[in-house]
């Protein structure tokens, strides 16, 4: 498996695939890879003639030195995952290589969408998603990149750094790849116990229950509901909102459409969950 290290390498490589004429499509990641990387890499590999995936625990987005330390770090595994696939090739830098002393990179306000659920939470998280993503579609160059819609926040805020930095690269949405019983992949499930979760399986349901019931009864009401569901069950919520899937706005009142949001610790893990929700019509 082809396995890049160095900046140098990659923009040596990327000059031999443009001159080649080849399409790259791009899955960043954080490694600790799943079924859910998986299937980004295999639409990625499906709709480009090379795929490039990148590891890397990038440590400006962890807003807590614990959450940094205890994220799952498995390259061999991963590496042994991917190379099932005939097309991929893997940037696995370390921290010296993605941010070298001098690189230049001047910050982007984020507005609102910064501020809010995950923003208002884990305060900085955003920055330092856009930095390290600015700094690797600049030096991939992707034709497109792909990034799952558990992280729907996070999915805004790449198109609006790929907006603002004019990048130009296609930004491709991949649904929420689930468990069987409704449990969102995440590399961080990998850190819950047996017990944990069956807890955290409340998630799914509290966003389900929404879904189901969105507009037979107040949006508040409703929301107080799903929240109980989650509370029952044991898990410490962080929030759970009710939003305007465009512009991440809470929903006084219910919509055609709306996305709930959840935060929750189940243990020490902090999982999130989010589903499109649109309201039932009502006979
Ligand atoms: O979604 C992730 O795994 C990370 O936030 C990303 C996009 C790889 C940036 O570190």
């Amino acid at each position: 498996m082809q396995t890049f290290v160095t900046r140098d390498e990659i923009s040596h490589w990327r000059k031999q695939l443009s001159q080649d004429q080849k399409s790259l499509g791009f899955v960043p990641t954080m490694g600790a890879l799943h079924a859910g990387h998986l299937s980004l890499v295999k639409k990625a590999s499906k709709e480009n003639d090379i795929v490039l995936v990148s590891i890397f625990v990038n440590p400006k987005q962890f807003n807590q030195q614990a959450d940094l330390q205890s994220y799952p770090r498995m390259l061999e595994a991963d590496i042994a995952l991917l190379s099932a696939l005939s097309n991929v090739v893997i940037f696995a830098p370390n921290e010296a290589e993605m941010y070298p002393s001098g690189l230049a990179f001047e910050p982007m306000q984020l507005g609102e969408i910064g501020t809010v659920l995950e923003g208002a939470k884990r305060p900085g998280h955003f920055d330092g998603v856009v930095h390290v993503v600015h700094h690797l579609f600049a030096l991939i160059a992707p034709d497109r990149a792909y990034f799952g819609e558990k992280d729907f926040q996070q999915l805004a805020v790449i198109r609006k750094l790929n907006a603002h930095y004019q990048f130009g690269i296609e930004i491709v949405a991949c649904p929420t790849k689930r468990d069987p019983d409704g449990l969102a992949m995440s590399s961080r499930n990998l850190r819950l116990s047996a017990q944990e979760r069956n807890k955290a399986l409340s998630i799914f349901k509290a966003l389900t229950f929404i879904k189901e019931n969105a507009g037979k009864e107040p949006i508040e009401t409703m929301r107080h509901r799903a929240i109980l569901i989650i509370e029952e069950a044991g898990l410490l919520l962080d929030y759970f909102e009710i939003v305007d899937p465009h512009t991440l706005k809470t929903c006084a009142d219910w919509q055609a459409e709306q996305l709930c949001c959840v935060a929750a610790f189940c243990g020490e893990v902090r999982l999130i969950d989010n589903m499109l929700c649109e309201s039932v019509k009502l006979p």
